[in-house]
């Protein structure tokens, strides 16, 4: 379980970006993350793995407090992938980015390759295993700092907009992988201004604003929720907004809700 408690954050120039949040996540869940630009989101998931430590209140990770270990303790139990790749992939080939983990955690080769196969399906980037990750486009690059990440095996994995730059393949490749992950046991966490991927893709969704979080609920109770849609500034998915117009009842947001009612 992922528990941060009244916990806030202050940068080291002052600047305060989180005050006083409470959320738990437990194992199994699949959460979704939204809110403007500068809500404090990739701030907060650090806070997950302990790349960023409270200063006031707690992050307690498994019963582990992230004051009272290394970074590296906690990045083995939540794996974060960075919202820009390049602050990520360090190694001259996809491969040996994607094996770096397993290997300075000294598995045999087998479970190496194992870990590595595992990673590289999920994440379809087969073809670009021997190339440099700087010369692989930038979405598909993407898919090596999440592969490199699966394959370190953490038991929550937190994704920092993985939707952003995806094509329609790359975006159902990430609703396959989030499906997959969980159902092998790995609690998916995920930020993303992709609202159409985060109703069809997580069960819970928290929408962030003014420094916290203002709506922690199912996809029905932030998107039809026209304060938090407001607030957060987000945008209702186009079934939902379509369904607004209409003023259907029944806070419709899939395709398939919105023609039978038709
Ligand atoms: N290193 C830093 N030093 C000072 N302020 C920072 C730093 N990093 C982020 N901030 C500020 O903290 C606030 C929250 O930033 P954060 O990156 O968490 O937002 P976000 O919700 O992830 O936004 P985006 O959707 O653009 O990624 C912003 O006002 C940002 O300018
Ligand atoms: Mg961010």
């Amino acid at each position: 379980m992922i528990e941060i408690k009244n916990a806030s954050f202050k940068y080291p120039n002052g600047f305060t970006a989180l005050e006083n949040i409470n959320l738990t996540i437990k194992e199994g869940e699949k959460v979704a993350i939204v809110g403007q630009n500068g809500a404090g989101k990739t701030t907060c998931v650090k806070m997950m793995n302990g790349l960023n430590r409270p200063f006031e209140g707690d992050v307690i990770i498994d019963g582990i407090n992230t004051k009272e270990v290394t970074v590296a303790t906690v990045a083995r139990i939540v794996g974060y992938v960075f919202q820009n790749p390049d602050e990520q992939i360090f190694n001259s080939t996809a491969r040996k980015e994607i094996e770096f983990m397993p290997r300075y955690y000294k598995l045999s080769e087998k479970e190496v390759k194992e870990r590595v196969d595992y990673a590289v399906e999920i994440c379809d980037i087969a073809k670009y295993m021997d190339t440099n990750p700087y010369e692989i486009p930038y979405p598909i690059r993407k898919f090596v700092a999440i592969a490199a990440v699966i394959a370190s095996r953490p038991k929550y994995i937190v994704l920092d907009e993985p939707t952003a730059g995806q094509d329609l393949h790359g975006t159902e490749v990430l609703g396959n992988m989030v499906d997959r992950l969980t159902k092998d046991g790995i609690t998916v966490i995920t930020i993303t201004h992709d609202m159409e991927f985060a109703v069809r893709n997580f069960d819970r969704v928290i929408a962030m604003a003014h420094k916290n979080i203002i709506c922690d609920g199912t996809a029905q109770d932030v998107f039809w929720n026209e304060k938090v849609v407001t607030d957060a500034k987000i945008k209702k998915p186009a079934i939902g907004e379509l369904a607004k117009r209409l003023e259907m009842d029944g806070k419709i947001l899939f395709c398939d809700e919105l023609v039978k009612r038709l």
